[in-house]
């Protein structure tokens, strides 16, 4: 089956086509054709955040050129193009960017008469950790061949993006029950409003986590600590946005320096990933998952998984799945993958009854 994804949640749009063979296990297969990507990070920088109309602009000005681009790739007809579905993100993300995907699937369904799938962001930020590739490669290839890894249930996902940080229960593939969640901002969301504080680019997580790499290599103890918020606290839900208050306190009371701003990144970073590693592995325990899966935007830090790996490693017996680095961030091959998993269930969508969902939850 041959799916077209297609990706336009927040301030990434993304158009790709896989091929995929075979249900959601040993045998399952899928093959990269075409993958195209346009990052908004640079326009959005000035805001230090993602400004949603502009998002939306960009996503209709880029995604007739992606396409194009995936079609010139794959040597397919833009007028009859040999496509078995669509899959499209509905939710959860920004709605007027979710919208611009919608109506351009619509468009697309007119010309090419293909079914629909609507995709939930989060389940594909989920699927795309579940591949099998070599420990070395951190990259997936257009033309290459991949499979899942073998998944030994009850999963435990922790979902942590810039909109997004959750905690998801899964004692089947496909089914989802969140277990704990912020209550306040995301932990991506933090990553970008300390770095905003330290005058560093948006987005704000691989900065940080550049800077407190040279802190770590430079053996930089910062002379103060930042609160672990939550951390011991007996549920599965965070708080991050007290985290950023400190930070800020920290900032206003010292002259911004070089040094200043590797020690607050090392500290911040070690302070989110005390509270994300601590949290799991109680939700490990307490729901007896034997494998735990990060995916989210933030999973691309590499510290986060270390302490992950390291954390699991000494529990014993459970496994950790992560998505290749450069698909941790939003992207189209992930959307069609999930969107290929409910084409096989025959879950089609009217695609003149796609709505944007901007809070749609997993479950
Ligand atoms: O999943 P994603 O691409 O978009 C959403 O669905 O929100 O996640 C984007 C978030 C941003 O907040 C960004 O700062 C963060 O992921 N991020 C990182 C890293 N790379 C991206 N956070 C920490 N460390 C990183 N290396
Ligand atoms: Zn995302």
């Amino acid at each position: 089956m041959k799916i077209l994804g297609i990706e336009t949640s927040c301030d990434e749009t993304a158009v790709c086509l896989i091929e995929a063979s075979e249900s959601f296990g040993s045998n399952f297969q899928f093959k990269i054709f075409g993958n195209a990507l346009a990052s908004q990070a640079a326009l959005h920088a000035q805001y230090g955040g993602v400004f949603p109309n502009l998002a939306k602009r960009e996503h209709i000005k880029n995604l007739p050129i992606l396409l194009e681009q995936v079609m010139k790739e794959t040597g397919l007809d833009p007028n009859k193009p040999d496509i078995d579905v669509i899959a499209v993100t509905v939710g959860p993300g920004l709605e007027p960017c979710l919208w611009t995907g919608i109506t351009f699937v619509q468009q697309l369904v007119v010309q090419w008469g293909v079914p629909v799938v609507a995709v939930n962001h989060m389940e594909g930020h989920v699927v795309i950790a579940m591949l099998r590739r070599e420990v070395d490669s951190e990259q997936l290839a257009v033309g290459s061949n991949y499979q899942l890894t073998t998944i030994n249930f009850p999963v435990l996902s922790l979902l942590i993006s810039g909109g997004h940080t959750e905690l998801v229960l899964s004692k089947e593939f496909g089914h989802y029950q969140v277990v704990g969640q912020t209550r306040d901002d995301a932990a991506g969301e933090a990553f970008d409003k300390v770095a905003r504080l330290l005058g560093l680019p948006y987005p704000g997580g691989p900065e940080i986590s550049r800077l407190a790499a040279q802190a770590r290599s430079s053996q930089l103890a910062a002379p103060f600590k930042l609160p672990r918020p939550m951390m011991h606290e007996d549920n599965f839900d965070f708080s991050f946005s007290g985290l950023k208050t400190a930070v800020r306190r920290i900032v206003e009371a010292t002259p911004q320096t070089d040094l200043l701003k590797m020690q607050v990144s090392c500290e911040f970073e070690n302070a989110v990933a005390d509270v994300l590693v601590k949290k799991t592995l109680r939700a490990v325990d307490q729901f007896g998952a034997q494998t735990v899966l990060v995916g989210g935007g933030v999973s691309a830090n590499t510290e986060i998984r270390r302490r992950l790996a390291e954390a699991l490693a000494e529990a014993g017996g459970v496994s950790l799945l992560t998505p290749p680095i450069d698909l941790a961030t939003d992207n189209a091959i992930m959307i069609a993958l999930a969107g290929y998993f409910h084409a096989q269930k025959k879950e089609f969508a009217d695609p003149t009854e796609l709505v944007a969902s901007g809070n749609l939850a997993l479950h």
